[in-house]
């Protein structure tokens, strides 16, 4: 009896968002979706004190302002039963001068470890995966937690597509509300800012842009979290944002086109890798995959993040215990 009502409390009482790892970025996702009220968070994590310190702090900003999400903070993975949501952040961030794939060794056997957890509490969750390589670390974590492909996706371009943005605006001026911008294959050296395929009211940023600019503002996208990492030790405001903003588009079902990293099954040639890619995020997940019709420039950079992808899957495999 004493049992049943144990998983009762746990029932009526579990958090709807979990986020493994609290962390600056952890933090940062249960704070940006607590301030959009998206639904109560569980922060995790294995260091004792920090997820609750944490929730401790981020409950007194969103009371302040009349939220009633409450955040938690727990080290029992238990605790993330019935999540809808499962953010993935744990593992080590890059130091200056590293690249995400420098991690690959470090984060696959965190990665692993934490995806057979989430298969054996949250088995009905959606699983946003953020810890780098971001591509192959997806694919991991949808292999290994054996769900949906449409239910295990990356937060890569959502990322990169804001910094890319930050730099539209910086070069023209324009308001940012009027900016609309998309950047696909890996997240990582091979990422691919589309201006083609990028616009300001509606209208191509080709025709805003010199060639020069175009290339200067496709090069400072692929570096710039390089950059702040350097200056600051880790991203942290704007990859909570993306995650955020994905998980509204789910929770609420608006349906907006946000590159991640999915499963790819044919679309794009590609079979049985994670890779940046615009999909439809609704109620169900990724609800469709948009294959863009890519030029030869585009498609020659795509495929480079492809081949970087398949070799750090190969890698791993061949390294994870
Ligand atoms: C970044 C990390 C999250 O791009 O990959 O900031």
């Amino acid at each position: 009896m004493f049992s049943k009502l144990i998983i009762y409390l746990k029932i009526i009482h579990s958090m709807t968002i979990t986020i493994v790892g609290s962390g600056r970025v952890g933090a940062s996702v249960a704070l940006n979706c607590g301030l959009r009220e998206l639904d109560d968070i569980l922060l995790l994590d294995v260091i004792e004190g920090l997820p609750q310190g944490e929730a401790m702090d981020i409950n007194h900003q969103l009371s302040e302002n009349g939220i009633d999400s409450r955040v938690k903070g727990s080290t029992s993975y238990e605790d993330m039963v019935n999540s809808d949501f499962v953010v993935l952040v744990a593992g080590l961030g890059r130091k200056p001068g590293m690249t995400r794939m420098d991690l690959l060794n470090k984060n696959a056997n965190i990665v692993k470890d934490v995806s057979n957890k989430i298969s054996k509490h949250a088995n009905d969750a959606t699983v946003i995966v953020v810890t780098n390589p971001l591509d192959p670390m997806t694919y991991l974590a949808l292999k290994t937690t054996g769900f949906k492909k449409n239910n295990v996706f990356g937060m890569g371009g959502m990322l990169d597509l804001a910094r890319f943005k930050s730099f539209i605006h910086d070069i023209t001026g324009s308001s940012r509300k009027s900016i609309q911008a998309m950047v696909i294959s890996e997240h990582g050296e091979n990422m691919l800012p589309l201006i083609r395929f990028s616009s300001i009211g509606g209208i191509p940023l080709n025709e805003f842009l010199s060639n020069e600019q175009s290339q200067e503002i496709f090069e400072r996208t692929k570096k710039v979290a390089a950059e702040v990492i350097a200056l600051k030790g880790a991203t942290v405001y704007a990859p909570g944002n993306a995650v955020a903003t994905m998980i509204e588009s789910m929770k609420k079902n608006k349906k907006q086109v946000i590159p991640v990293s999915a499963y790819l099954e044919g679309e794009y040639g590609i079979s049985d890798l994670c890779i940046g890619v615009p999909v439809i995020l609704g109620s169900n997940g990724i609800e469709k995959i948009i294959e863009l019709q890519l030029n030869e420039y585009e498609r020659k950079i795509f495929d480079l993040g492809v081949t970087s992808v398949k070799e750090g899957i190969k890698f791993m495999q061949s390294e994870i215990k």
